[in-house]
């Protein structure tokens, strides 16, 4: 069958919405277990509801080299504890692939990281690209309290997603709330290359 060009729209209203998606993942609050640094807070929340932490809209392309996969991604806003609602952050599985992100709404970090132990935080903002070389790790953070953040991705359809070592011992860097305002500091849990072997 032969594969045909199509376009779509990125509806902007209230709320923002792809005018066509295939899949709609929802991620709870369940599905980030031992992420965030308060864990009592955590499991608080937890045991009031499992609150919707983010959403992602994707059109499906087969996931293979040579396609881009594509989509929207909304972060609600919120914290547990002292830091704000995140995605849970990954690889590629296939390091050596990069990805586009265009933000469309909303204020927020993409906090990042290599294996060798460097590390990146970049704001995100509506109108902001940002790029995410290859073999860095990435993660969005939501610091507004009242509004999505929305951005639109694009990566390689080999690319595949490797979420095994942050799950371990997260991020390098957190983004906490300290006197309301955001503040940039460093994961306690996390271990140089050298401490991990
Ligand atoms: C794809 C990508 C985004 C994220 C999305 C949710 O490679 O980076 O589409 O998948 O923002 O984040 P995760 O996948 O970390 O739960
Ligand atoms: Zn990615």
């Amino acid at each position: 069958m032969i594969d045909l060009p199509y376009t779509f729209d990125v509806l902007q209203d209230e709320k923002v919405i792809l005018s066509e998606y295939d899949n709609h993942i929802i991620r709870h609050l369940s599905a980030m277990k031992g992420q965030f640094i308060d864990q009592d807070n955590y499991e608080d929340m937890l045991s009031v509801e499992d609150t919707i932490l983010y959403e992602v809209y994707e059109l499906k392309r087969p996931e293979v080299a040579g396609e881009l996969l594509h989509g929207l991604s909304v972060l609600h806003p919120g914290k547990v504890g002292d830091e704000y609602f995140m995605t849970k952050g990954h690889f590629h599985t296939v390091l050596d692939t990069a990805e586009v992100y265009y933000c469309l709404r909303g204020s927020g970090y993409m906090v990042m990281e290599t294996l060798e132990g460097d590390w990146a935080v970049e704001p995100l903002r509506p109108q902001s690209v940002l790029y995410v070389p290859p073999r860095w790790a990435h993660r969005s953070v939501n610091t507004s309290l009242t509004e999505d953040l929305v951005t639109f991705f694009v990566y390689p359809g080999d690319a595949g997603h490797d979420y095994g070592s942050i799950e371990l011992q997260g991020f390098r860097k957190l983004v906490l709330s300290r006197g309301g305002k955001p503040q940039i500091v460093d994961n306690p849990r996390w271990l140089t290359p050298e401490e991990r072997r």
